[in-house]
């Protein structure tokens, strides 16, 4: 019988981290290691992660020296869930990954198809993707679409998942009609699981999705769910233009923010169809290579969310 693959997440309290956690100990397949920073050694989401069976590591990030390298053998699969301000010092990471002899690297991307030069949070991802190519390192690039968690409008800004949601989500740029592709935040780990038990996927950029819509088709499930109208904020093309202008210039969460918003909603980046392009990254699509998982609907999702909800 062959040994369990050792898979190690940094992240692993996070809420993409959760879900690939829970992914890889339902899966039965893998070791699991949660790399936590010394700082948060004392949380109690630490203690539940050791009450599951999974090891922790102390390792930070944004300190990586030779310990982190002793800390990473026997390790076959590094995965990054972690805190976005973590991107750059995946270089470190890397670097200690490949001395360490690590098999396959997973970055911190979980996000949306793009072209370089139009969202500079992608072209940052990229430059990590571009460095782990550069060393020889294996890896799994994936990215997931929006998660239904970040999309649905919030009854109220106390229930917004991520920050800005409860505005954004009520905002349609243009007429409303551009999709964009969706995954289920609670799906990615199931996902995960055969991703990296996949040989087929070892240096390969993976795209996973549950489903496509456009705003209007998010916002109309919402009205039904909820049986209530919602009055969204209608942004023209060239007022989009404008902000992208503005949020450009500002730097930083806004910059980050709005692009991401310009990417799907204007330009309509985030498609099935795009990640698949070779100018996209050429994608393996996650459907094709694993027809059995059957991701939850969104529909599905706004039931739940809105449940308790007039
Ligand atoms: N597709 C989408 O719709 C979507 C939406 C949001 C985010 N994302 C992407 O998903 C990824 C993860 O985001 P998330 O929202 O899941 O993150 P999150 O919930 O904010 O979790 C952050 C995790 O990172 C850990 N962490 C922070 N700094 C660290 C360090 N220096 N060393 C080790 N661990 C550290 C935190 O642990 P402690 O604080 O406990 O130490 C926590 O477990 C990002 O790439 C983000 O861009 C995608």
């Amino acid at each position: 019988m062959s040994q369990k693959q050792t898979v190690i997440i940094f992240g692993a309290t996070g809420k993409t981290g959760t879900s690939v956690v829970n992914g890889l100990i339902d899966s039965h397949k893998f070791n699991v290691v949660a790399a936590v920073r010394p700082a948060s050694k004392e949380k109690p989401e630490v203690e539940q992660l050791k009450s599951r069976g999974v090891e922790i590591r102390h390792i930070d990030i944004e300190t990586v020296d030779d310990s982190t390298v002793d800390a990473l053998r026997g390790v076959d699969v590094v995965i990054s869930t972690a805190y976005y301000t973590t991107i750059p010092a995946q270089k470190q990471l890397a670097d200690a990954a490949k001395k360490a002899g690590v098999k396959r690297f997973i970055p911190n991307d979980w996000a949306t198809p793009c072209i370089r030069g139009i969202r500079k949070f992608y072209d940052d991802k990229g430059a990590i993707q571009d460095y782990i190519r550069e060393i020889g390192l294996g890896y799994t690039f994936i990215d997931v679409g929006l998660w239904h968690q970040a999309i649905f409008p919030p009854p109220d800004k106390s229930q917004e998942q991520y920050p800005g949601q409860f505005e954004r989500s009520r905002i349609i740029y243009g007429d409303g009609h551009v999709k964009s592709a969706f995954t289920d935040l609670r799906d990615i780990g199931t996902f995960v699981a055969r991703i990296v038990d996949d040989p087929r996927t070892l240096n390969q950029y993976v795209f996973v999705w549950g489903e496509e819509a456009t705003k209007r088709q998010i916002l109309d499930i919402t009205e039904k769910a909820r049986n209530i109208k919602i009055v969204p904020t209608v942004v023209s093309p060239a007022d989009a233009e404008k902000q992208l202008a503005s949020a450009r210039a500002a730097g930083g969460i806004s910059q980050i923010l709005f692009e991401y918003e310009y990417s799907w909603w204007v330009r309509g980046d985030n498609i099935i169809e795009n990640a698949k392009k070779p100018e996209y990254g050429g994608a393996l699509d996650a459907r094709e290579l694993y027809p059995d998982i059957k991701p939850r609907t969104m529909i599905d999702y706004a039931r739940s969310f809105y449940s308790n909800s007039s």
